[in-house]
């Protein structure tokens, strides 16, 4: 274990307009450029959720932590929750100076939808939130891709809410598209339940372009040392998303039951799952009361744990494979998984139409934000009140210029032997968490 210490340094004054390579989507892979892409990555949330805070508005934490962001060797991070009326040029920039991107969850815990009665909290109140906090990044070029939802369905009855996820998710995509911005790809972030693991990466990629997804990603914490890629199941989870066609990663993993060696890296970042996923997120930096974290940090004072450590090497020893990881170049639509009681309760493939209210949006912009001290938008009423025509959002999808009409082979084939459950989560979900909460219980 080593401490360092840092004074914080002004940043903002130090840059302006730093700037990194736009990723883009191809196939079932990231590029930036003409190269493929990996995501290397750590999930940051210093503070965990019960301390809602921005780490991308706090320029003395991010300076901090931008150290050892470089000395792990990542070019990724993800975000949980940020405040859109806060000013992000200082860390954002800093980040694109390391050569960092951001993956931001648009969600906060008190704009979000509400798994357990999703309709009432998909309203313009919630959209406008979401539409304001694509406005604050989407200048930045590091901001690689947002998440449009994080562990909403976390077990087979929440199934029931993903025309919610789904329809969110298209509705980030057309305002991004109706604002002239850059094709920033837009995802969901998903609970690894094996009882639908696939049908949700199935129905969030299947349909018309316009109620697609760029990308999926789920977390998963079956790879705990001593494992292997067949022990823990990983080469199963290749062989199923064999002929997905946008790309995946994992938004979290690192399994904590034992000491950690993250030897997973060693399998995420080699060609025998680089044809298929695009590398992923540790869970996560900062030491929370789950125990997931690689340092502890105290005020302007960071201590490397041992977990830091491993991956550090980890990092270091793995090298992304050579030429373009064997990836699929096609791409393309999945179909529609079938219903499927009791473990898929989507019935039809038609979404939710975007709240009246929020229409305006798509043309006009959101305008300010509510931050992360507004009063929150599940029951602020408007809620959606019809079904939406597939393909009026007349997307070009920027998953693959391939058209809606491929179908994937990794048929919809219903999951079974649960194994872990995630019931404590159902009891009074009002909101829908973070992730935060939920690792511990994993
Ligand atoms: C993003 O850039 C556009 C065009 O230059 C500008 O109008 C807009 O204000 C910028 N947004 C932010 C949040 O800086
Ligand atoms: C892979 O799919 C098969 C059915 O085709 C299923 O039985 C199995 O549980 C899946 N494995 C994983 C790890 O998803
Ligand atoms: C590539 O993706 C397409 C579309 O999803 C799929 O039909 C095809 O089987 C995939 N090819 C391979 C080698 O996985
Ligand atoms: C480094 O990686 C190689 C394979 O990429 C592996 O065989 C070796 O054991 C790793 N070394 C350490 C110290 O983990
Ligand atoms: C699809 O299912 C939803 C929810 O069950 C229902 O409200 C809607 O009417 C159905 N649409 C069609 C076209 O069957």
């Amino acid at each position: 274990m080593r401490t360092s210490t840092l004074a914080s340094i002004a940043l903002s004054a130090a840059t302006a307009s730093a700037s990194l390579t736009s990723i883009t989507v191809k196939g079932n892979a990231f590029f930036a450029g003409s190269d493929r892409f990996y995501i290397r990555g750590v999930d940051y949330q210093p503070g965990g959720s019960s301390d809602v805070a921005d780490p991308i508005a706090d320029e003395s934490g991010c300076t901090r932590d931008i150290v050892e962001f470089k000395k792990l060797g990542i070019n990724t991070v993800r975000v949980y929750t940020v405040d859109n009326t806060a000013n992000h040029d200082a860390c954002m920039n800093a980040l694109a100076d390391a050569g960092i991107y951001l993956v931001l969850d648009v969600n906060t815990p008190k704009y979000s939808l509400n798994r357990a009665d999703p309709n009432p909290s998909y309203n313009a109140v919630y959209l406008q939130s979401l539409f304001a906090t694509v406005d604050s990044f989407a200048n930045y070029t590091n901001t690689l891709a947002f998440f449009s939802g994080n562990e909403v369905i976390n077990d087979p009855a929440s199934s029931a809410a993903a025309p919610y996820v789904k329809a969110v998710t298209r509705d980030l995509r057309q305002y991004i598209r109706e604002q002239g911005f850059r094709s920033i790809p837009v995802g969901y972030s998903a609970a690894d339940v094996s009882e639908n693991r696939l049908e949700m990466a199935e129905y969030m990629n299947c349909g018309t372009d316009d109620e697609r997804s760029d990308f999926f990603a789920f977390n998963d914490y079956s790879w705990c040392d001593p494992s292997s890629f067949t022990t823990s199941g990983w080469d199963q989870k290749v062989k199923n998303f064999t002929g997905y066609g946008i790309p995946l990663f994992l938004s979290e993993y690192g399994c904590n039951t034992n000491t950690r060696t993250f030897e997973e890296v060693q399998a995420l970042y080699n060609t025998e799952m680089t044809s298929v996923y695009s590398g992923g997120l540790v869970y996560e930096y900062s030491q929370e009361a789950s125990d997931y974290g690689l340092v502890e940090i105290n005020g302007d004072s960071v201590t490397e744990l041992a977990d830091f450590t491993a991956l550090e090497s980890q990092f270091s020893n793995t090298s992304n494979p050579t030429g373009d990881g064997g990836y699929n170049s096609t791409g393309g639509a999945s179909g529609c998984p079938a219903y499927s009681s009791p473990n898929w309760l989507v019935a039809n493939d038609s979404l939710p139409a975007i709240p009246d209210g929020a229409v305006k949006y798509m043309t006009e912009g959101a305008g300010t934000g509510p931050g992360l001290t507004g009063d929150g938008s599940q029951n602020a009423g408007g809620a959606s009140t019809g079904t939406a025509t597939a393909g009026s959002g007349s997307a070009t999808a920027t998953a693959s210029g391939s058209s809606s009409t491929s179908t994937s082979k990794s048929g919809a084939t219903a999951m079974n032997a649960p194994e872990w459950s995630l019931a404590p989560m159902i009891c009074g979900a009002v909101v829908v968490m973070s992730t935060f909460f939920g690792a511990t219980l994993l």
